[in-house]
């Protein structure tokens, strides 16, 4: 017999397949959120009341984690972040800390130490994108909050003195549970410590003398070497010229320009050559006439005339520190020029050369004080200690000298 009866059904059943179902649909939906394997979510970045965009591509989840760029996130605490997509490592950093991420390594080095992280740091489009978790966690005077699929990072240290740059201001960073760690650099006396990608361990001793004063050593017009100085321990520099010159540095800058050049081939730039270290006074004598008889004839003015120009971008003999074998032109180029700073590896090198030991010893900006036309070319040896206070306080030798002598 059919059973034509219709099935009742019992709305207690009924509730509670509604209720599950539309919470099943919810659920669906926020799976599909930002959170969701694979989704990206956009990132605003706020100090104060502004608003700022950023060049990183948007966050992203993988694997239940949200990456996000941290290139950006230091843009925003005033870090510069340096590194390459060859090397596959990158560093933050502002005047005292530091932070070390490798490409698809868990482990970031924050100054020394080691710290794990959720998930590993990822390369994307020359950028490092780390876990949100890891800056929350490590990253002071900065508020993350994410709210469906956009995640806001707060810079928090907006005061007066910062107000009206307040992108400059600097981050801190804590070792997870409000322990600052201590910065691996700044003005205590103490020589700071840097990661490379290459093992440079047998050359840390010429990086970073013993005796961190011995080669501090100021040379300019108000302050000319005699004539017949010469250093006593000079060596053939390894990267020579292209067309095979010999020039010659004293063996401890030598050594440590030896490390920054491996360092820098690692970083990918492979085409940087020294075109001139120690120039004896009569070597110097011969240039500044060549330079002052070359105004005289291309200009058609007088010796004195001529002079005048030469003096602002020629040492007059015994003024030249190239007499102290602790400096030396290098850059990429056909004659060492001005251009020079256009290219990556100048700004590779203004960035990394103070580990080593070096500074740029006519910084745009300085001419006043240098006495010289910028020359993005001209790399001073001074050791590792005096070189990262030179980069910390943004001085020139002259400045700095001045700094030391007022202490
Ligand atoms: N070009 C620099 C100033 C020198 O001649 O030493
Ligand atoms: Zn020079």
């Amino acid at each position: 017999m059919q059973n034509n009866a219709r099935r009742e059904i019992n709305p207690i059943a009924l509730f509670f397949i509604v209720f599950f179902g539309v919470s099943a649909l919810i659920c669906g939906i926020f799976a599909l959120d930002f959170f969701s394997t694979d989704k990206r979510g956009s990132v605003k970045y706020v100090i104060g009341d502004e608003e700022y965009k950023l060049s990183g591509d948007d966050a992203y989840s993988q694997n239940g984690d949200i990456l996000i760029c941290f290139d950006d996130i230091a843009t925003l605490c005033g870090m510069t972040v340096t590194g390459s997509s060859n090397s596959k490592v990158f560093y933050a950093e502002n005047s005292n800390q530091k932070i070390k991420f490798s490409d698809d390594s868990r482990i970031a080095i924050i100054n020394d130490s080691d710290k794990d992280m959720l998930s590993p740091a990822e390369m994307r489009g020359g950028k490092v994108y780390v876990p949100l978790d890891f800056v929350e966690s490590y990253m002071g005077g900065i508020g993350v909050e994410i709210e469906k699929n956009t995640v806001t990072i707060t810079r928090g240290e907006y005061n007066a003195s910062t107000k009206d740059n307040p992108i400059y201001a600097d981050a801190t960073f804590t070792g997870g549970d409000d322990d600052p760690i201590s910065p691996s650099t700044g003005d205590n006396g103490v020589s700071p410590t840097y990661t490379f990608v290459t093992d440079l361990s047998a050359f840390e001793q010429y990086m970073n003398p013993e005796d961190k004063d011995a080669f501090l050593i100021l040379v300019n017009r108000e302050k000319p070497i005699d004539e017949n100085y010469a250093p006593s321990n000079l060596v053939d520099i390894t990267n020579v010229r292209k067309d095979g010159r010999s020039e010659k540095m004293v063996e401890t800058a030598e050594k440590a320009l030896q490390a920054l050049y491996i360092e820098m081939q690692a970083a990918g730039y492979t085409d940087v050559s020294v075109t001139s270290g120690y120039r004896s006074y009569k070597k110097q004598v011969s240039l500044y006439n060549t330079y002052t008889e070359r105004e005289m004839s291309e200009n058609n003015i007088s010796r004195e005339e001529a002079q005048k120009i030469v003096d602002t971008y020629s040492a007059k003999p015994g003024a030249s520190e190239h007499q102290t074998g602790l400096c030396c032109d290098m850059h990429n180029l056909g004659s060492a020029s001005q251009k020079f700073a256009e290219e990556e590896v100048y700004t590779w090198l203004i960035e990394n050369c103070y580990k080593f030991g070096f500074v740029l010893r006519f910084p745009e900006g300085k001419e006043d004080i240098t006495g010289y036309s910028f020359e993005p070319w001209h790399y001073r040896f001074v050791g590792r200690y005096h070189a990262s206070e030179m980069h910390r306080l943004d001085m020139c030798l002259e400045e700095y000298i001045e700094y030391l002598d007022a202490q």
